[in-house]
């Protein structure tokens, strides 16, 4: 696990973009884990200045969703499939059918959970996951509880990330109360995790997840067990860390042979 900070957002959302620079320019069949929520906008528009201005392509990508809500019909502004489309795939050259999320409004939601799991497999697995922190530490929709070898099945959210993601809905009434999440194991496939935070309201998450035990109570201490993580945090997302030092020394002191 490598830990990060940068001053601003924008500066960790650059870093991320060049991992996904480095894995789009080098792998014929690039495939990448997308997360919904706040943190990767910085990112997903850097994503896309770079497809834009610098000729960045992700026509050969191909990407799979984290999570979605349960009960929304198809087709919901607030659905992750929606915001996904609205906010990545529609303004990069990625093709519509190459990005891939858990359909939570399947009729038999056991099924596609297993088919899920089945076509990340198929795909070759995931290349780089992006992930952000919830307040309360967890991971895509993998809540206090889950378990560390968990794969994509329903979940029920916990209060307070119903209450967290309230401002994407007209009420508190209108979150749905389940989810299809990838999960923890999901997760820990994958070939590369960017965990992003930003801001103090993530910092006790962040701490927690970086530095308190690898435990289901905190989701999000997976980034501990996996095998390639780096964890981009900006000033106030890191303000409760306590090797903080340590891992600034280390971003200071970065031999060119060791990738990122
Ligand atoms: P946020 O959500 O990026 O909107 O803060 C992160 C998460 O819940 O994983």
């Amino acid at each position: 696990m490598e830990v990060i900070v940068l001053p601003t957002p924008a500066d960790t959302a650059a870093l991320a973009a060049d991992i996904i620079e480095r894995l789009l320019t080098t792998k014929p069949d690039p495939v990448l884990g997308l997360a919904t929520g706040s943190t990767p906008g910085p990112l997903y528009e850097e994503l896309t200045r770079r497809n834009k201005e610098a000729g960045l392509s992700f026509a050969h990508a191909r990407a799979f969703m984290l999570d979605e809500y349960v009960g929304l019909p198809v087709g919901h502004p607030e659905s992750y499939a929606a915001v996904i489309q609205r906010e990545v795939t529609d303004r990069l050259d990625i093709p519509a059918g190459a990005v891939r999320g858990p359909n939570g409004a399947a009729e038999d939601l056991l099924a596609e959970c297993a088919l899920y799991e089945r076509a990340i497999l198929d795909a070759g697995g995931i290349d780089v996951q992006i992930a952000g922190i919830g307040s309360n530490g967890h991971i895509a929709f993998n809540e206090p509880g889950s378990a560390l070898t968990s794969l994509t099945r329903p979940k029920t959210l916990n209060a307070r990330t119903r209450q967290d993601n309230a401002r994407f809905f007209a009420s508190l009434d209108e979150v749905p109360k389940h989810v299809l999440t990838q999960g923890l194991g999901t997760i820990g496939r994958s070939g590369h995790l960017l965990m992003l935070a930003s801001g103090e309201g993530k910092a006790d998450a962040v701490a927690k997840a970086v530095e308190g035990p690898l435990s289901a109570a905190c989701p999000a201490s997976i980034v501990q067990l996996h095998r390639h993580a780096t964890v981009l945090l900006d000033e106030g997302a890191a303000s409760r860390l306590t090797l903080r030092e340590y891992y600034d020394d280390i971003w200071a002191n970065r031999p060119a042979w060791q990738p990122l």
